[in-house]
């Protein structure tokens, strides 16, 4: 259950180069590579001559070789070589995919090719814009994509699954406000006049050498087909944060694109970019690990809800309040996949 018509991650820039990567996403099995002139390129990773992964095989130049029986594919996917004959088959080659290196990541479009438009990439600009500093990683969680958005959506959990780090007893019973625009679901918390949780205070005393009480916002977005970015911080109680005075406080913008492996498994593409001692590379190489520390606990928690969804997928669940952006998010996805298969059908 994923939009079709849309561009997912598919590798942080720096994971592509010269020798072959093979990732499966949404179902397809891909195989990245750069040409020379590092143009980054992703072919079906399966041979149309007897169906080796093409990422057993090696480059020449621009050219992808299988690794079996020596077929070469150029990097539109046609083959241009069978080395056993002289003359190539027509239909003989695999599907290469369109691709964008925006932001610091390759963005793959696995729907119709036709509709494969750049300017339809989310915009997650904190990742490469020059005014915000930070870095993330990826990491293969064995759960339905969905389970990471909602996880995402509803960020009360920090309370029980990030006691030591960001959760705070208050964040459960603040108030939510949740906003739809187009595609886009926003849900706002604010967390007034609090001793901020232990990641926050850390950050309040090494960069602006505070220690005393914050106020706290949490704004979480659903950007389709399945990213969800979050403008998180704390400022100095009472300095108007959240009147749009940040002065006094810290911001960081938490990116997280989640991109379908296959039904019950994604990649958890995640950075975490922030406006404030941007020039201290230490704290990014820190708060990589600190993240990297907290988004393990939430795999910890996807994981095995998806063992118990996969063992009992229709069992009755209960939906509260605090879902309410989930259940949009979800239908929106739901409506947007069947019309993209309804138009395939067509
Ligand atoms: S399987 Fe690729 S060349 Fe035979
Ligand atoms: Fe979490």
């Amino acid at each position: 259950m994923f939009m079709q018509n849309a561009w997912y991650v598919a590798a942080w820039d720096r994971e592509i180069g010269r020798t072959p990567l093979a990732r499966r996403i949404c179902d397809r099995p891909m195989v990245f590579y750069r040409r020379e002139d590092g143009t980054p390129v992703a072919l079906e990773d399966m041979c149309c001559h007897r169906q080796l992964p093409l990422s057993h095989g090696k480059l020449d130049g621009d050219r992808m070789v299988c690794g079996y029986h020596g077929l070469t594919f150029d990097s539109t996917g046609k083959c241009v070589d069978v080395p056993s004959q002289d003359t190539v088959p027509p239909s003989a080659r695999v599907r290469a995919f369109p691709l964008i290196e925006r932001h610091r990541f390759v963005w793959v479009w696995v729907g119709d090719e036709a509709l494969a438009d750049p300017d339809l990439v989310p915009d997650i600009h904190w990742n490469d814009d020059p005014a915000w500093a930070g870095n993330g990683e990826v990491m293969l969680a064995q759960c339905d994509y969905r389970l990471l958005v909602d996880n995402l959506l509803d960020l009360s959990h920090e309370t029980y699954v990030h006691p030591t780090s960001i959760g705070d007893a208050r964040l459960p019973s603040a108030p939510i406000v949740t906003k739809t625009d187009g595609d886009q679901v926003t849900v706002s918390r604010w967390v007034y006049d609090h001793e901020p949780a232990p990641f926050w205070s850390g950050l309040m005393k090494h960069s602006r050498g505070y220690t005393g009480n914050c106020d706290r916002w949490q704004i979480a977005s659903f950007v389709a087909p399945s990213n969800v970015v979050i403008d998180v911080g704390v400022a100095e109680t009472g300095t108007g944060a959240d009147k749009g005075d940040r002065s006094k406080g810290v911001t960081a913008m938490v990116i997280n694109c989640m991109t379908p492996a296959g039904k019950d498994s994604c990649w958890y593409f995640w950075a975490n970019a922030r406006s404030f001692s941007i020039d201290d590379e230490q704290l990014t190489r820190d708060i990589v690990v600190n993240t990297a520390k907290i988004f393990a606990e939430d795999k910890v928690i996807v994981e095995a809800q998806q063992r118990r969804i996969s063992e009992f997928p229709d069992h009755k669940t209960v939906s509260i309040n605090l879902d309410v952006a989930a259940v949009r998010v979800r239908r929106m996805i739901e409506a947007a996949s069947r019309s993209a298969k309804q138009s395939t059908a067509a």
